[in-house]
């Protein structure tokens, strides 16, 4: 039977220090603020900037919102940016993904000041973090490690897979996983043997968007199974991309959804913009 990897818990720890952080940064005059910028309605992309800007008032981070209507021009974003990166009361800048069509996103991406950018995405934070360098660390990934460091879990040396090859998870969870000394192997759509792959695993990291997809006979007995995927049914109920009940007796360490990864990934944001706060300190 699996240990739960009780991300809420950890998050809510690692937001009481943060806001003893900012506490301090404000008495030397540094007021942390993140910006976040969010193109069309899509409505999970509100349900998750309202949890940040939350988050970021329980912690004492200013926090301010951009609205652009589902037409905005990527010229005028793309001039919303800069014009952020240029302000100096503003830590960091977060554009939230998905974005529409006729904006390319890796674009806007790379126009976000990499020392303000919060989400990791910059190409220079994304090989920094290639080259181990200090940088940026994509939220959802870094709280993955977070979560596996807090629970003494071994990576070095183990097999680690990481179901997924999104750029804002897949990809810097593989480069996290290689930073830990594991060995890692990426899963994707066009995958042959995902099973025989999963089974070999003693980390697996799901993050493909398919609910329930990891059943407990797709695991090796005593693995440990992280769960990023958040898939909301035609009920309406949040399960992630793995079948919970059935991985749970299997398992020696499950996250739960929602519960698991999820508040890590707001408590890491609220990290990096406490970092690029503190950065600015040392300038
Ligand atoms: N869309 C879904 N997850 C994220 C995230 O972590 N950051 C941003 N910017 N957009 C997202």
């Amino acid at each position: 039977m699996a240990e739960i990897l009780d991300g809420k818990q950890l998050a809510k720890d690692i937001r009481k220090d943060l806001k003893e952080q900012v506490e301090n940064l404000k008495k030397k005059g540094i007021y942390p603020k993140l910006s976040v910028i969010m193109v069309g309605d899509n409505i999970a992309s509100q349900v998750y900037v309202k949890n940040k800007s939350k988050a970021c008032n329980e912690t004492g981070i200013d926090f301010e919102e951009y609205l652009f209507h589902e037409s905005t021009s990527e010229e005028e974003l793309l001039k919303t940016i800069q014009a952020l990166n240029e302000n100096d009361s503003i830590h960091g800048i977060l554009l939230q993904s998905p974005v529409p069509n006729h904006i390319n996103i890796n674009k806007a991406f790379r126009t976000i000041a990499p020392e303000k950018d919060v989400d990791g995405f910059n190409p220079v934070n994304v090989g920094n973090l290639t080259i181990g360098e200090d940088c940026f660390i994509s939220c959802t990934p870094h709280g993955v490690i977070k979560l596996l460091e807090k629970y003494h879990i071994e990576t070095e040396g183990k097999e680690a897979i990481v179901l997924g090859r999104s750029n804002i998870v897949g990809k810097p969870m593989i480069q996290c996983m290689l930073n830990k000394n594991s060995t890692v192997t990426v899963c994707h759509s066009k995958t042959q043997n995902i099973d025989d792959i999963v089974k070999k695993a003693d980390i697996v990291i799901a993050a493909i968007g398919k609910p329930n997809f990891i059943k407990g006979n797709m695991i090796k007995e005593g693995a440990v199974v992280i769960d990023v995927g958040v898939n909301r049914l035609e009920n309406g109920k949040i399960v992630g991309d793995v079948d919970f009940e059935d991985v749970f007796p299997k398992a020696s360490y499950i996250t739960p959804v929602p519960g698991g990864v999820g508040p890590m990934t707001v408590a890491m944001l609220l990290s990096n913009v406490v970092k690029a706060a503190k950065n600015k300190l040392k300038q």
